[in-house]
């Protein structure tokens, strides 16, 4: 069969390549894709980005169902597209993204179900969000309602950033839309960890748990970007803690959204942060797999992507089962020079090892390419065209083991300008005491 990603980075060229084992797929297309999809045996890069083109592809190859990676075609109703089309798309519709897509709805959802998160208000008038943010205090957290590709967040520390925050977004209009309505919410402290599940509309299969690093330098120091490397599963979540994750927080959230007329289909990402004294409170929700962690759950998934993919679209997600890897897997990624704020592109990037073919695909690595092209004098050149580059991911049998491989390959590629942090995974290594621990 053949099958369709919808999206062109890291996280979309690691679900290409998990629905490429499955022994029932020859050809997946991944629109628009990158260079190492377009290198990848099995993989092609579909330079399309049109819904009824995409539509017309999908026809025209008989493909059998595709698979959306990003949230913005998600927002911009590409499942109601397909669906109108007679086409299967997992997904959710553009009402169920929501969920995402508005932090607002997010936020008012979440109270009518119970579902624990900070205490927030919205606001679209900037001087009662001024008045607010007096009386609140700092730290407190500013958020666009809309999508803001991961620039809609200030964890303002003093008032003076705070008040700056919502002048930029409210006033200024920096985030355009987007910024129009700001949600304010109560400054959480504690761990973060990345939930992740798949949706039929009824029922739950959860993936392997993960970390992502969201600042650029080593220690969590620097700017906020949109993941500088990840790693699963993550010792944090506890068999204990995974229960309370799914009572309180994912049962009710598929259950509410049914209940609310816009049935959840698709990817589910809750991002959470476990507070000191054993609070589990959502920070927000994806309505899609997150960027980098698909890169180490695709490589510890040892079951056919493509059949759960089916059970999910047939409301059969009860009947599944989900076979993981024990080993750790970390992906590391290699962000060009000037990211997050101004990436450049065009650099020729060096020292990539050869490609591996389906047939002999090592379970020991992957190098998952995002902002990457062809181009170069012959075209041939593989050069950086995006603010996070590659995801080298590399699997081991201690998050330490799992460390070293991923920067023994790490290493040895490079290109002008290349950032990259050198202490992905450290959370699992000092995490990896408590495991056991009671909560
Ligand atoms: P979000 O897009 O809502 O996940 O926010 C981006 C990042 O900002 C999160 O990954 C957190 O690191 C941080 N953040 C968001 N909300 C809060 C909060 N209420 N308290 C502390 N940090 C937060
Ligand atoms: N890595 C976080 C995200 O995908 O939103």
């Amino acid at each position: 069969m053949k099958l369709l990603v919808i999206g062109g980075g890291g996280r979309e060229h690691a679900l290409a390549w998990k629905l490429l084992q499955s022994p029932r797929v020859h050809k997946v297309y991944v629109a628009p894709g990158n260079a190492g999809i377009a290198l990848e045996e099995g993989l092609e890069s579909l330079p399309v980005t049109a819904f009824p083109e995409l539509i017309e592809f999908a026809k025209k190859e008989n493909i059998a169902f595709t698979v959306v990676g990003p949230e913005t075609p998600l927002a911009e109703g590409i499942v109601d597209a397909f669906l109108g089309a007679d086409l299967k798309i997992f997904g959710p519709t553009q009402q169920a993204a929501q969920l995402e897509i508005s932090k607002d709805f997010s936020k008012a959802f979440m109270l009518r179900h119970n579902i624990p998160t900070a205490a927030y208000a919205t606001f679209s008038d900037p001087s009662a969000a001024h008045q607010y943010l007096d009386q609140k205090g700092a730290p407190i957290v500013i958020k666009a309602d809309g999508l803001a590709a991961g620039k809609g967040v200030v964890v303002a520390l003093t008032l003076e950033e705070a008040h700056a925050a919502v002048d930029a977004m409210l006033i200024e209009k920096n985030l355009g839309e987007a910024g129009a309505k700001v949600v304010i919410e109560e400054f959480l402290q504690g761990e973060e960890v990345s939930f992740m599940v798949m949706v039929d509309g009824h029922q739950v299969l959860p993936l392997a748990t993960s970390q992502d690093y969201k600042r650029l330098q080593d220690g969590d120091q620097g700017p906020n970007t949109g993941g500088m490397g990840a790693y699963s599963p993550a010792p944090f979540i506890s068999p204990e803690r995974h229960a309370k994750v799914m009572r309180e927080i994912i049962d009710p959230v598929v259950t509410g959204m049914r209940h609310e007329n816009s049935s959840y289909v698709g990817f589910l990402y809750a991002g959470l942060m476990i507070t000191p004294n054993n609070e589990i409170k959502v920070l927000e929700f994806n309505c899609r797999m997150g960027d980098p962690e698909t890169q180490p759950i695709m490589m510890r998934l040892k079951s056919d992507l493509v059949t759960l993919i089916e059970q999910a679209l047939n409301g059969t997600l009860d009947k599944a089962e989900i076979e993981w890897d024990r080993r750790v897997a970390i992906g590391v990624i290699l962000a060009a020079h000037g990211y997050p704020g101004n990436p450049r592109k065009n650099d020729a990037i060096n020292g990539l090892p050869a490609l591996i073919s389906k047939q002999k695909s090592s379970d020991e690595f992957h190098i998952f390419h995002s902002g990457t092209t062809l181009g170069g004098k012959d075209g041939n050149e593989i050069l950086t065209a995006g603010g996070r580059v590659l995801c080298v991911t590399a699997m081991g049998d201690s998050v330490k083991m799992a460390q070293r491989n991923a920067y023994n390959i790490a290493e040895q590629i490079h290109f002008d300008g290349r950032q990259m942090r050198s202490d992905i995974g450290y959370r699992g290594i000092v995490n990896a005491g408590i495991v056991h621990q009671k909560d």
